[in-house]
């Protein structure tokens, strides 16, 4: 069977240019969108991710800015950061970067974002009303997920659907997601026993594990539809899925490359969102 990649940068791309013209729209209306981001700490991962989210925002028009704070910085003191954004009006969305250090409560710092400027969709309010199926933001990677697999008209419906991780940030709002598109789903996690075979038996498989080219050809059921969301650095410092994306070509239909699969859809589902906050003023 031919693989076919799911080139989520080309798809990013053409949706960032389309993202242009509304924001130029909002221009000539005097409106700016404009997008915060809180990074605590010096996370390598999160520096380049960070970047990128800003490089990608002023491309398309967005106001970006990135708020560095120091790793040392207290729960109190950040809050207090998120409190100052909630009250300038001239900012849409506030994006805390994720993890934070260990000693601040992740829960209480995202509860404290004003729910309308959550452009990540992790607050508790917009993360209860996607549960009920009414959500005004998306936790921004499995959108960007569902929108690839709209894009190159996958249908999902009645299909078995393998997530494996269950993050809040992917695995539990994917697998939520592919249930609202009637698949059939299956969550898999460092504790499941026979990853192998459910991952056998996968029309879509996604892949959040964290651990480079752990998923290889011999998981793959012939056909399947494989997504691959890691972002792992190998010993030379190469960046890696989670899927060995050689080995599988040849036996899934589709599988997302890494880099250029995922990441860019993620970046441009934020985007999306902080423009939509000043479309629906
Ligand atoms: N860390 C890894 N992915 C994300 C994301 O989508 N949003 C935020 N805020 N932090 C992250």
């Amino acid at each position: 069977m031919e693989t076919q990649l799911l080139e989520g940068k080309k798809l990013a791309e053409k949706m960032q240019s389309e993202m242009k013209v509304r924001v130029n729209s909002l221009l000539e209306k005097g409106k700016i969108p404009g997008l915060t981001v809180l990074l605590v700490g010096e996370d390598k991962a999160s520096q380049v991710y960070v970047r990128n989210k800003e490089r990608q925002a002023t491309k398309v028009g967005i106001k970006s800015e990135i708020i560095r704070l120091p790793e040392t910085i207290s729960e109190a003191a950040l809050i207090e950061q998120v409190e100052q954004l909630n009250e300038d009006a001239s900012v849409h969305g506030i994006l805390v970067q994720l993890p934070l250090p260990k000693h601040i409560n992740e829960q209480e710092v995202l509860r404290k974002i004003d729910y309308s400027k959550d452009v990540d969709g992790f607050h508790p309010m917009n993360m209860g009303n996607f549960l009920l199926g009414n959500a005004s933001a998306l936790p921004c990677t499995p959108y960007g997920i569902m929108e690839l697999l709209k894009a190159y008209d996958i249908s999902l419906e009645g299909k078995n659907a393998l997530v494996i991780g269950r993050s809040n940030i992917v695995g539990k709002p994917m697998a939520l997601m592919l249930m609202e598109k009637n698949a059939t789903i299956t969550i898999a996690h460092s504790k499941t026993k026979n990853l192998k075979e459910l991952a056998q038996q996968a029309d879509v498989l996604v892949a959040a594990i964290g651990r480079g080219h752990m998923i290889t050809g011999e998981f793959i059921k012939p056909g399947a539809v494989v997504i691959d969301v890691g972002m792992n650095r190998d010993e030379a410092g190469k960046l890696i899925g989670d899927v060995d994306t050689a080995s599988v070509m040849g036996i899934a239909s589709y599988v997302t490359p890494v880099p250029g699969g995922v990441g860019p859809m993620t970046i441009t589902m934020l985007l999306d969102q902080t423009i939509k906050k000043v479309e629906a003023e």
